[in-house]
């Protein structure tokens, strides 16, 4: 598709150095040949994003960008996406329609990016493109998939920290030396990327403290890693890892919040048994189906039955379970629930707060700690 100023995509020129992913851009490839809706999931900051920049250049053909994070409002997003591929407005009919029918001839690729928010109004907007557009295939990203039939879900998963030359660490040696020219990674290195789980968002935030702090002392304060890695001077939706990850609990209900927080307590994976044992009271029943709700808006990974947070997610529930002043219970019912284990027998499931006239904030809507 070729628009009114002559341009075949809008996709921005890469700044920086991109690193391994050779698996999932053969995949997304693959992928966007036999559907026309592939939607890329994953935590915040892994990178669904710059893979799908870099998976849409690899491509032959029109590549066209619409970020829909600034976009609050769903009955806008046509409107947005229209501006995004220079479409004019027009005023007389229902903007979707417009768009429907100036794609409908057209071959190109739309990347949709930062979906999450508006789910509803993607999934019936998309559908309404991919009907009348045969020719036009759709990237999103989204920290949970749309939701539409048909649809691939491709989830993107933290680099790998295995030794010095892996992804994860040769990342962080790249950012790091746009401060400390020369730096070499060390073994305090390998570490904290071990620790920062390898979100790339986590990394490069990281990387950017080195001016102050070496490694081994960005390693010593990674309990307080939402304070350390508040990027200074970047510009964009990722200047902090708080706000980022904070995006994620601001879409979340309250009763995926609160268990989010009381999940804070598992250090490694379990399963929804467990969930249940340490979590579920009268306020929050229904575990099982929350754990899935968490697992697909990312907050939590699966493994196969079972599930795990990743360590900032974990930081994050942490520090509300704090602010709700639900901690020590909980981790008594965890200490609990692990000796039962131990013991070959399970524990019967109580209560974290027996007193409903103690309801914290966490049943009801809040921006969260620290916002
Ligand atoms: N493979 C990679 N190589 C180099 N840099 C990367 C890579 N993946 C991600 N990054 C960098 O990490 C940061 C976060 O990546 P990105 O914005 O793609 O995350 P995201 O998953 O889209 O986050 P969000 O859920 O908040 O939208 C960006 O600065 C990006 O350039
Ligand atoms: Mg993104």
């Amino acid at each position: 598709m070729i628009d009114a100023l002559g341009r075949r995509g809008n996709l921005p020129a890469e700044t920086s150095t991109f690193m391994g992913r050779d698996e999932d851009l053969a995949e997304v490839g693959r992928l966007l040949q036999e559907e026309s809706l592939v939607t890329l999931t994953g935590v915040a900051g892994v990178g669904k994003t710059r893979l799908a920049l870099k998976a849409a250049g690899e491509l032959s053909g029109g590549a066209w960008l619409a970020e829909l994070s600034g976009e609050r409002n769903g009955a806008l997003l046509a409107h947005t996406i229209g501006a995004a591929i220079g479409l004019p407005e027009q005023a007389a009919r229902p903007q979707g329609d417009v768009l429907a029918e100036h794609l409908a001839d057209r071959r190109m690729l739309l990347i949709l990016d930062t979906c999450e928010h508006l789910l509803s109004p993607c999934r019936e907007l998309v559908g309404q493109i991919l009907r009348a557009a045969p020719g036009v295939r759709v990237l999103a990203t989204s920290r949970q998939p749309l939701g539409l039939p048909g649809e691939r879900v491709h989830t993107v998963r933290p680099l790998p920290v295995t030794a010095e030359d892996c992804d994860a660490v040769r990342l962080f040696r790249d950012r790091a030396r746009a401060v400390c020219p020369g730096f070499e990674p060390s073994d305090a290195v390998v570490r904290l990327c071990r620790r920062l789980d390898g979100v790339p968002l986590a990394l490069e935030l990281a990387a950017g403290r080195l001016r102050a702090l070496t490694a081994g002392e960005l390693l010593d304060h990674m309990d307080d890693r939402f304070s350390l890695l508040a990027g200074r001077g970047r510009t964009g939706r990722h200047r902090t890892l708080r706000t980022a990850v904070g995006w994620s609990h601001e879409l979340c209900t309250p009763e995926e919040r609160l268990l989010w927080a009381r999940l804070s307590v598992f250090a490694g994976t379990f399963d929804a048994a467990a969930a249940a044992d340490v979590c579920a009271d009268e306020r929050l029943r229904g575990v099982p189906g929350l754990l899935s709700r968490l697992a697909d808006k990312s907050v939590l990974i699966r493994h196969g039955q079972r599930f795990r947070m990743l360590g900032m997610m974990r930081d994050y529930g942490r520090e509300w379970l704090r602010a709700i002043d639900e901690e020590r219970a909980v981790v008594r019912r965890h200490r609990e629930h692990s000796l039962a284990l131990r013991r070959g027998m399970r524990h019967p499931g109580r209560r974290v707060c027996g007193d409903p006239a103690r309801r914290p904030e966490s049943s009801r809507p809040h921006p969260g700690p620290g916002h």
